[in-house]
């Protein structure tokens, strides 16, 4: 596979996203079809992991930490801090935003351990926690850079605005956002942010949550805890709406001679060369259809018509819903 920059390293065009093999939607696989997907991804020559102290409130760190401590040297490893799982005093986890700087500290030595590494590639504030100066949090983890903890730093769904006062702190290596055809706030101001200070731009959820694979025809059989049950978009009336848009974006992913899942990661490779998506999948034979994106080629023309097909006006309903909104910075359309 073609390499990107990102910061230092050149790392595979197209990164693994490891928070599906413990998180996220629906029951996660067993350890054994995580490590299957890992070491095949390692195997397919992706070199970027990304994974997060919240993912599986550290067992996501725990599986990739296990599976690729004898490849440590092969891949660019990135995780995130500032957003965990908390014990209550009723014993039950939940996800807390704590931007503190003790916290950060905290998160960190946490996943060094779980990921059974002396030093993160690249270390993200997964959320700004806005009761803390981002001067404050960004000012913690160049601590980490300077303890050789961590190599780089990277920030996760903030805004244009946020980017730079953070960047002024420390060297930001790459703003990790979701960004996708349906999903284009990053193309208000944050590319331009990144584009301006140097920052790689990590893309993720690119295949819109399985939507721009064509896998999910009927959303009313999720599991109870598949986020995707509280996000607005994949709500049942708006899901009816957006499904409209899939015959149309099939047929120029027929025309471009390769499948949805791939159009949709294409299309972002061919935004800039400063764009690194990051799909997640816990099968391997998505994982290998999602690598071949790499070498698919789209000419202008069929990028005009994906880009008027799908996008924030033709898609229905929020990408997240008002809780989630909340807790992020983005500019949103
Ligand atoms: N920074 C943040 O706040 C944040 C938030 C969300 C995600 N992320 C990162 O981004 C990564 C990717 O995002 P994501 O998982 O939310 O979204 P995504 O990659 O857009 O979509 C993942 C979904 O698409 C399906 N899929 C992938 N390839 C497929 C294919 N070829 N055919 C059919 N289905 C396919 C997967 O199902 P199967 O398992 O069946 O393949 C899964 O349900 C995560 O793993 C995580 O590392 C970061």
């Amino acid at each position: 596979m073609d390499t990107r920059k990102l910061g230092p390293f050149a790392v595979s065009s197209l990164g693994l996203g490891c928070m599906n093999l413990s998180h996220a939607y629906g029951t996660p696989p067993s350890p054994e079809q995580g490590e299957r997907v890992l070491l095949a991804a390692l195997d397919a020559g992706v070199t970027l992991f990304d994974t997060a102290s919240l993912y599986g409130f550290g067992a996501n760190e725990t599986l990739v930490g296990r599976v690729l401590k004898p490849h440590r040297d092969r891949f660019t490893l990135a995780s995130k801090g500032g957003l965990a799982g908390v014990k209550g005093d009723d014993g039950t986890v939940r996800r807390v935003i704590d931007g503190r700087p003790e916290a950060i500290l905290r998160n960190c030595e946490d996943s060094l351990r779980r990921l059974q590494t002396e030093v993160i590639d690249l270390y993200y504030l997964h959320r700004w926690d806005k009761k803390v100066p981002i001067e404050d949090s960004v000012g913690a983890m160049s601590r980490l850079v300077e303890q050789g903890k961590v190599r780089t730093l990277g920030l996760s769904e903030v805004s244009a605005n946020t980017i730079r006062k953070a960047h002024a702190v420390h060297a930001i290596t790459a703003v990790q956002t979701e960004y996708s055809l349906w999903t284009r706030n990053p193309e208000i101001a944050v590319l331009d942010a990144c584009r301006e200070l140097g920052i790689t731009f990590v893309a993720f959820s690119p295949v819109a949550r399985g939507f721009l694979c064509d896998a999910l025809p009927d959303v009313t059989t999720l599991e109870a805890k598949d986020i995707r049950k509280s996000m607005p978009r994949f709500e049942p009336a708006n899901y009816a709406g957006n499904l409209k848009l899939l015959p149309g974006y099939k047929a120029l992913a027929r025309e471009a001679g390769c499948t949805p899942a791939q159009l949709a990661l294409a299309w972002l490779l061919h935004q800039g060369q400063d764009i690194i998506p990051i799909p997640g999948t816990t099968s391997v034979a998505h994982l290998q259809e999602d690598l071949a994106a790499a070498d698919v080629k789209l000419d202008a023309g069929l990028l005009a018509r994906l880009d008027a097909d799908i996008n924030q006006q033709t898609v229905q309903g929020n990408r997240y819903s008002a809780q989630a909104r909340s807790e992020v910075d983005t500019e949103e359309f």
